[in-house]
């Protein structure tokens, strides 16, 4: 099947703007503005290193995915956001301990220009922390009114084409659904009478899409993963994605679960546990806050082993996970899976993982990506949930009565795919047969 889609041509800059400049997000802009100044390489980026196969092997076409579909240059690029501490970029940069402080030395006079615009932030929804730098308004509709403000006065004020929103900030409380985000009118409604059910988060992605912003969910908020707010999107044309950022353990979860999985092999038990310093980890610290974090990361596995497919392989399996906050480590987490396998006739075997990984050094590219191909789907006019952006989630949001895809191996097939289908070549099946004739 080939389709060709009319992809609005990518003229003009295109602002990234993320509520929440912390550890993350400064790790993202200082990363970009490092490879525009040729020290440093975008390692982990598929838009910037990977390659995509077109047509049958033997035409060897394989062009860099950048080349292949219409993305905005790294130079285009320009950078914003919100956050609760006055800190900008730089200073923020230098507080996260990510990047060393030679490296922020040299890119200072273009990170120390990007100052955080006051947030809005309720420490309700984000226990572990306070800041000084928030918004004030009578209603959550008011506040969201202020955000759709500053999104115009950030586009004019830089000259901007397009823009993007990616949610960088902290993890809020678990919340469940509500009849408030069942309808735009409930919504609407709940957002006028400062409805405890609507988060910060929530009032960003509103104001986003009410100006036609791409939403981009890096946390395990609920957020855009309602029925009203996708219901906004879809009305408004705009492209939604989420939730919370594939990076360490889960990462590894999705590359070695639909291995096993692959080859029959069965499992008792699952136990991970991590052990990070950073404001994130402070903030997870909190029961209500790892909440959130716990549903988004225990989905992965079900999904991937089926137990209901697979008793005699996965029926009862047992999987924990565990963040521990331990502030000696900063950013430098240090995540422990045991697994408990078995094989012919049920002989019991183990692995053991010990990842020493960089949090942020492994959502930053993630960060990229979503900017480039989220500006990319709207300007393909592609609107409501893409699900083919899963490949970056550990909770990918999916149409309803659908199941989400966790394997990072369909993901990437699915994601290629896309890319073929809005390009208008034929999409690959990696069925093969022809070369046999
Ligand atoms: N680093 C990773 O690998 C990874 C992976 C998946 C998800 N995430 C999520 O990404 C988010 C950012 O992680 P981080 O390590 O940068 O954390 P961080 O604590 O360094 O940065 C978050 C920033 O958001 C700000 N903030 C909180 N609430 C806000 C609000 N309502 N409006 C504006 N700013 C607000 C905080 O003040 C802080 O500066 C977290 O939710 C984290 O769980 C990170």
């Amino acid at each position: 099947m080939t389709t060709e889609t009319n992809i609005a041509p990518v003229q003009g800059k295109l602002g990234v703007l993320t509520p929440g400049l912390g550890a993350v997000s400064t790790t993202f802009i200082a990363g970009v503005i490092a490879i525009r100044q040729g020290v440093g390489k975008p390692i982990g980026s598929l838009t910037q290193m990977g390659t995509i196969r077109l047509g049958k092997r033997t035409e060897k076409r394989v062009p860099m995915i950048k080349d292949f579909v219409p993305l905005s240059d790294l130079n285009d690029l320009v950078f914003g956001g919100w956050d609760i501490f006055e800190d900008n970029a730089y200073e923020s940069a230098i507080h996260a301990g990510v990047l060393e402080k030679s490296l922020l030395d040299q890119l200072k006079p273009e990170l120390e220009q990007i100052k955080p615009m006051p947030a809005v932030f309720d420490r309700e929804y984000v226990k572990r922390l306070d800041g000084p730098l928030v918004k004030k308004g009578d209603t959550k509709m008011n506040l969201a009114e202020q955000l759709r403000e500053d999104i115009r006065k950030f586009k004019t004020e830089n000259d901007l084409e397009r823009l993007v929103v990616i949610w960088c900030g902290s993890t809020e409380i678990y919340i469940e659904p509500d009849p408030a985000h069942k309808s735009l009118e409930a919504f609407e409604k709940a957002m006028a009478a400062n409805d405890p059910a609507i988060s910060p988060s929530m009032i960003y992605a509103y104001a986003a899409l009410k100006e036609k912003v791409p939403y981009a969910n890096g946390a395990p908020n609920l957020t855009v993963d309602i029925p009203a707010l996708q219901e906004l999107a879809k009305e408004q044309n705009v492209p939604i994605s989420g939730k919370d950022f594939k990076t360490g353990q889960t990462l590894m979860k999705t590359i070695l679960a639909p291995g096993l999985k692959s080859r029959m092999i069965g499992i008792n038990g699952w136990f991970s546990t991590n052990i990070l310093g950073n404001r994130d980890g402070e903030v997870l610290d909190d029961p209500y806050s790892f909440k959130s974090k716990e549903v988004s990361k225990l989905g992965v596995l079900d999904y991937i082993l089926q137990p209901e497919i697979y008793p005699d392989l996965y029926k009862d399996y047992y999987h924990k996970v565990r963040i521990n906050y331990y502030p000696p480590r900063g950013d430098s987490k240090e995540g422990w899976d045991n697994i408990d396998i078995f094989g012919w006739l049920g002989y019991p075997m183990q692995i053991k993982i010990d990842f020493l990984c960089r949090d942020s050094i492994l959502a930053a590219p993630i960060v990229l990506d979503l900017a480039l191909f989220m500006d990319l789907a709207a300007r393909a006019g592609m609107s409501g949930i893409q699900e083919w952006l899963s490949f970056y989630y550990k909770s990918p949001m999916v149409a309803p009565n659908l199941y989400p895809e966790h394997d990072l191996f369909i993901q990437l097939k699915k994601l290629k795919n896309t890319l073929r289908y809005i390009q208008g070549e034929e999409l690959i099946t990696h069925l093969g047969v022809e070369y046999y004739d």
